[in-house]
Formats: C-alpha cells, sequence, structure tokens
C-alpha cells in the first residue's frame, strides 16, 4: 500500500467523512414497534416530508421482540408503503438501488414500491419465492407510523 503524506490522508478521510454520514443519516431511524405495541398509531418512523413521491428510504429500528429490523418507506403517487427488507429466501437484509430492492446473498430482486418480486434467487422465476412483507404504515399531522 502506498504511504499517504499527512496533507493527501487528511484530503482521502475528508472525502469518506460526507458520504459516510449521508449513508447513516438515511438508514437511521431508531423507532421500537415493541415499545409501540400498545399504540393505535404504531411506531414513529419518520416525518411525512422526508419521503418525496418516487423516493424509498431505508430505516432501522426495533422490532416487535425487540430485534434489528430495517424498514423501507416508498411514496408513490397513490400510496406510501413499509416494507420489511429481510428477504423472502433466507432472511438477508436487502439493499435499495435506486427503485429496486436487492438482496445481496442469492441475488432476489424486489420493486421497492410494491414488494414484489422481480427476480428470484439465483435468477429463479419471480414465482419462486414471496413478495416482501409489509407494515400497516398511517400517517397522521405530518408524521409517518407503522405496525
Ligand atoms: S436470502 Fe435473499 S436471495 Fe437468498
Amino acid at each position: 500500500m502506498p504511504k499517504l503524506d499527512r496533507r493527501h490522508f487528511l484530503a482521502f478521510v475528508g472525502a469518506l467523512v460526507p458520504s459516510f454520514f449521508l449513508a447513516k443519516a438515511e438508514a437511521f431511524s431508531g423507532f421500537s414497534l415493541k415499545k409501540a405495541a400498545n399504540s393505535e398509531l404504531g411506531a414513529y418512523v419518520t416525518k411525512s416530508s422526508a419521503i418525496k413521491v418516487g423516493q424509498s428510504r431505508v430505516y432501522t429500528g426495533k422490532d416487535s421482540a425487540g430485534g434489528t429490523v430495517e424498514v423501507i418507506l416508498s411514496r408513490t403517487k397513490k400510496s406510501l408503503i413499509a416494507l420489511n427488507g429481510r428477504c423472502t429466501h433466507q432472511g438477508c437484509i436487502v439493499e435499495l438501488k435506486k427503485a429496486a430492492l436487492v438482496c445481496p446473498c442469492h441475488g432476489s430482486v424486489f420493486q421497492a414500491s410494491t414488494g414484489a418480486v422481480v427476480l428470484g434467487p439465483n435468477g429463479s422465476p419471480k414465482n419462486t419465492i414471496s413478495p416482501l412483507s409489509k407494515y400497516r404504515v398511517t400517517e397522521k399531522l405530518g408524521k409517518i407510523y407503522i405496525k
């Protein structure tokens, strides 16, 4: 590995830091479905203005058993949807790539706006696995909740 002088090292780190914080900011929410189990609305995830029409964003929180869960919120012209980010094949966490959710384990692809299967694992037909599961999503007074 080439040696970096102090100036080049700081420039390298400076280039990495903003993208790291942007990625983390997009993925963090801290909601808890367990704490919100008795709430009618469910767990608060983010403000409504965070998801524009045509956008999908990933939020991390706790499920009803206290385990980590990733939820993908997507807004279309007609609806707002909340998908469980756990792949229905063998449970890996899918990754958001533009309008698609891609599983890093065996390559399944899901539509971010519906959770429908686009491509099954290892290139198999889409009817070989189930769509991503959904949470009930509610918008009230400019806030988004899931249950
Ligand atoms: S676990 Fe997602 S494709 Fe296998």
